[in-house]
């Protein structure tokens, strides 16, 4: 037990072979506890289940294996209270077992039997992924569920839709909206994958070769609500593609945001004028008054770099590596949790800046200029049989004398129009509304109302339910 007076020194796991100790400064560079404290309760997981183990195995006995187990339930107490903050020791598995030790004497020295930091800091890792690919999942749930929230409310706005940043065709808000949110519904897909893939039992890989003492590591697994024991020990110490496939997914929602951001960033510019942040969302310009900046926007779109950034770095940290466990694989952890920090800092803020942004429909109508009802009168002349590519080039005409003229299609002389194509100006007369224009596309996926409402519906059962565990362990998809 500990009387606060003086810290222990740091219990070295490996002191028996060595006369002196570690330098300084190797000892500062070796040192990983300020990085993976964070897994510890992981750890303490990952140790109470190895307690059974070892108990099922007959290295501990009832009376042993129970005071382990209270030891460990004291250490998870100090540890939640914040005892890593300040401990001197080298890593979250070491910082563990010395409390232990703390807790219950030397009996602590039985918890490692078979067990080796490397398919700890495999276990404990594989576990802290499915807790935070099931956090990022809700976070990428509630933004797709916000921005859905948003597009049943501007199903009847009309704007011009982009491609190549040119006004293209009148489009619905709320189609602009979906368009964004369908990327959502592929990444819930991968971190599902992603769950899936790293639901896998390294506990009882030892160092390399598994166990020389008689581990169930079937029901270990169980215990652990893994989905399956790894195939090999020596692979699975050393492997690390859960985490490069999570960090691919984080990737991709973060490209996803910075595509979002970029895009609500020129809306909410001055020449789009389309949608206005809400103050809450929004940052003045030190210098210029009138300034009203889309900060927590083009960090969406900044963060991504940073995000991308953490997948080739830990795919370039993993090339190279010969199987089984290298001290390389301790800088893993830099790249995962500033990816998940990063987007769990960043989704809620996104969410938040769509909730409350308002949309400015008179400006939406008033990007909404005649030119876009061009491929409507194409539609109309191949409606009567002429061939598409005749009909683009004689709408191409009629676009051009309108520009000439500076005047809208309706307005332009019926004797000209019809000299282009008889049917052209009976088509011209019933072109009808932005509405009725948008309305004419009707496929699935299109533009009209019920597309919309049809994609709103599949969005919505796309989001519904959670990534989750089934008792035995499988990762059950959405
Ligand atoms: N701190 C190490 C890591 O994060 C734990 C595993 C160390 N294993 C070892 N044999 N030194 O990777």
């Amino acid at each position: 037990m500990t009387d606060g007076a003086t810290p222990p020194p740091p219990r070295r796991l490996w002191g028996g072979r060595f006369a002196g100790s570690l330098d300084e400064t190797a000892d500062r560079l070796n040192r990983s506890l300020p990085l993976d404290q964070r897994l510890w309760p992981q750890d303490v997981r990952a140790a109470r289940a190895w307690v059974a183990a070892l108990r099922g195995a007959g290295v501990l006995t009832a009376s042993e294996a129970r005071t382990i187990a209270a030891g460990l339930n004291r250490v998870a107490a100090r540890l939640d209270g914040g005892v890593a903050a300040d401990a001197p020791d080298e890593d979250v598995h070491t910082l563990v077992e010395r409390l232990l030790f703390e807790e219950v004497g030397e009996l602590a020295g039985k918890l490692n039997t078979g067990r080796s930091r490397n398919d700890q800091v495999a276990t404990d890792l594989r576990l802290w992924c499915l807790d935070a690919v099931a956090e990022v999942d809700r976070e990428v749930t509630a933004l797709g569920i916000a921005l859905i929230d948003r597009a049943e409310h501007g199903i009847d706005l009309l704007l011009p839709g982009y491609t190549h940043g040119q006004r293209a065709q009148p489009v619905r808000w709320a189609y602009v909206l979906l368009a964004h949110v369908w990327p959502l519904a592929r990444d819930r897909h991968r971190l599902g994958a992603v769950a899936d893939g790293a639901s896998e039992l390294p506990l009882g890989a030892g160092a390399l070769a598994g166990s020389g003492i008689a581990i169930d590591r079937e029901k270990l697994r169980t215990a652990l609500g893994f989905a399956r024991i790894a195939g090999s020990s020596l692979d699975v110490t050393g492997d690390r593609d859960f985490v490069a496939e999570f960090l691919f997914a984080l990737a991709m929602i973060a490209l996803h945001l910075s595509r979002l951001g970029g895009e609500l960033i020129n809306y909410a510019s001055s020449e789009y004028g389309f949608v206005r942040l809400a103050d809450g969302y929004s940052t003045g310009s030190s210098l210029l008054p009138q300034k009203r900046n889309p900060d927590v926007l083009e960090l969406a779109r900044a963060k991504s770099a940073r995000v991308t950034s953490g997948l080739t770095g830990l795919m370039t940290l993993l090339r190279g590596l010969p199987s089984g466990y290298s001290k390389d694989l301790q800088e893993d952890k830099t790249y995962l949790f500033d990816a998940v920090d990063t987007l769990l800092a960043t989704l809620p803020a996104v969410r938040g800046a769509i909730e409350t942004l308002t949309t400015c429909p008179e400006r939406m109508a008033a990007a909404l200029d005649g030119g876009l009802m061009a491929t409507d009168l194409a539609d109309g002349l191949v409606a009567s049989g002429v061939p598409f590519r005749e009909a683009h080039e004689l709408v191409g005409r009629v676009v051009r004398l309108a520009e000439e003229r500076g005047l809208t299609f309706g307005a332009l002389p019926a004797h000209e129009v019809t000299a282009i194509h008889p049917l052209l100006q009976g088509l011209v007369a019933s072109l009808g509304s932005w509405e009725h224009s948008v309305e004419r596309r009707a496929t699935p996926g299109g533009s009209s109302r019920a597309s919309v409402a049809r994609q709103i519906e599949v969005l919505r059962s796309a989001l519904a339910g959670q990534l989750r565990q089934a008792p035995g362990g499988q990762i059950v998809l959405p």
